[in-house]
């Protein structure tokens, strides 16, 4: 089974559950599990229209508490609570805007896997590391860092450089990270993320170890996010 997943980051308001009114209506291809991260604020009304479907419904960050004087924050029993069974917990934007480091991360997945969500923990080089030759040892660090205790979690290698900017790396240096990352996390879901669109999802999916993609602006239309899911049926 792939596992395609949208990541909508800061867009989406309620009027936008027609996105995912044309998932559901959609058929899911065979093979093909379908997850939708909306903005918090939305994950109640959409987790409520989402149920009983095929498109299950997952938050963006978590808390790694679970409750407390932490203004303005959410924990992840709030979400499951919500309807969430998913949570995206280190990706590379809440990494670079809010500082997040490892050690954070690994405690946000805890506090998902404690609240029965199933974390997916981001990790991917920048271009810098990459181009020094850093990327696998960067890729483990995040990773032994990050990962969290119990075993049901999802990995998702998103390389900066190619978030929400058309590039990708070539299959070649896809199939390199995602062998590492069997290797360190054997029978873990992989997903890749990363300016994954209609046009180069089929090639992106086709790669050893990729079980699935993590698609961030892509997602926000139904059209390009169910193309996406079809390129694998
Ligand atoms: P993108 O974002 O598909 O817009 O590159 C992916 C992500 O950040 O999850």
């Amino acid at each position: 089974m792939k596992l395609i997943a949208g990541n909508w980051k800061m867009h989406g308001l309620s009027a936008d559950a027609a996105v995912l009114q044309a998932l559901i209506a959609a058929r899911v291809p065979a093979g093909v599990e379908l997850l939708l991260c909306p903005p918090a604020t939305l994950v109640a009304q959409f987790a409520a229209i989402a149920r009983g479907s095929e498109v299950a419904i997952g938050a963006q960050d978590c808390h790694p508490a679970e409750k407390g004087a932490h203004t303005g924050d959410i924990s992840a029993a709030m979400l499951a609570d919500a309807g969430a069974s998913h949570v995206i917990v280190g990706h590379s934007e809440r990494r670079a805007d809010h500082g997040e480091h490892s050690a954070l991360v690994r405690a946000k997945a805890n506090a998902a896997q404690a609240a029965g969500l199933r974390p997916i923990v981001c990790v991917g080089e920048t271009l810098s590391e990459r181009e020094a030759g850093e990327t696998l040892a960067i890729i483990t660090a995040q990773l032994q860092g990050s990962r969290p205790d119990g075993a049901d979690f999802i990995i998702a290698y998103e390389p900066v450089w190619a978030i929400g900017t058309g590039r990708t790396p070539t299959l070649a240096e896809v199939a390199e990270v995602h062998g590492e990352i069997a290797r360190l996390a054997p029978a873990t879901r992989i997903l890749y993320g990363g300016s994954v669109k209609p046009g180069n999802a089929a090639e992106l999916l086709g790669v050893a170890h990729v079980d699935g993609a993590l698609v961030g602006g892509a997602s926000l239309k139904a059209s390009d996010f169910l193309a996406i899911a079809d390129s694998q049926a």
